[in-house]
């Protein structure tokens, strides 16, 4: 990411679920914010959306992997959560959504600053102030320390949290990924919902080609991709630091998750998405 610019991957994510609404009548993950968070600027990203590599399956994904936060969410709001933190939030609308507001789900958004400054200009076209329960949380993965800046803005370290961190882990090192995952561990009763992909190698070509094809696009734009994941390693990575009862879903399983669909193809594409808990 280019310094005191925002996030460039998060508006071409945030035009890929305005298009699931536009194109799929947002039949796996609706939003009815996405359009006007995306606001007049993002017509030209539209009409280039096709160009993005693996166009159809990433219009699916974007709109899949919210959706699957969406329903961890929910199963920890009806455990008594309430708390929620949105690590690398982008233009996420789940603060103007919040369905839980009346229960009291307070959300913090944690983003590195200019895309977090970005986002706080885009709420306010929604009202003259931010979402109630909404605290935005300017901080940068493997530089600030997330325990800190979350406290400093009124998030309690001794209640459960649920955290999600979409199009994230592609962005950050190992190390940097682990911190936030040994941050996670150290809370009881909380959760983490992500989305992750695996290296090229390990995938089916068609699935290889779309990966070798946004890493490149990636890279071009200033956001590298850093950290490419087995699922394996994953599932060694969080259960060592003591997070348990992981779940984690190929593009295969999201399909037939969310679009009903009976095939029995196996193979790996690239994206996962994946749950985890800390044990009360
Ligand atoms: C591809 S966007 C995804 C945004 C959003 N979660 C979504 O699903 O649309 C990646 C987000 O991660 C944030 N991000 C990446 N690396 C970061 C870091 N080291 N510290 C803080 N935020 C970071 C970016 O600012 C951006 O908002």
């Amino acid at each position: 990411m280019q310094i005191g610019t925002a996030s460039a991957t998060a508006l071409v994510t945030a035009a890929l679920r305005v298009a699931h609404q536009t194109y799929d009548d947002g039949r796996v993950f609706h939003d009815p914010f996405a359009e006007d968070m995306l606001g007049p600027e993002g017509a030209p990203l539209m009409m280039g959306l096709p160009i993005v590599p693996g166009y159809r399956m990433m219009r699916f994904l974007m709109a899949a992997r919210s959706r699957y936060a969406d329903d961890a969410l929910a199963e920890a709001v009806a455990r008594g959560c309430r708390q929620a933190v949105v690590l690398g939030a982008g233009l996420d609308t789940l603060s103007l959504r919040n369905p839980y507001r009346a229960a009291g789900l307070r959300i913090f958004e944690v983003d590195h600053p200019a895309t977090q400054a970005d986002k706080r200009r885009r709420l306010l076209r929604f009202g003259p102030r931010l979402p109630p329960n909404l605290s935005l949380v300017p901080a940068i993965f493997g530089k600030d320390d997330i325990a800190v800046a979350l406290a400093t803005a009124g998030w309690r370290a001794n209640e459960p949290t649920f955290f999600q961190m979409l199009g994230v882990v592609v962005y950050l090192t190992a190390e940097i990924r682990q911190a936030l995952f040994g941050f996670v561990a150290d809370l009881p009763g909380s959760e983490i919902a992500l989305d992750y992909s695996t290296p090229p190698e390990s995938q089916l070509p068609e699935g290889r080609a779309v990966t070798e094809a946004q890493m490149v696009e990636a890279a071009k734009i200033d956001e590298p991709w850093l950290g490419l994941v087995t699922p394996e390693a994953l599932a060694r990575e969080l259960t060592d630091l003591g997070l348990s009862d992981i779940e984690d879903l190929d593009l295969l399983q999201l399909r037939q998750r969310y679009l009903g669909e009976t095939s029995a193809g196996t193979g790996d594409f690239g994206p996962h998405v994946l749950r985890a808990r800390r044990p009360a």
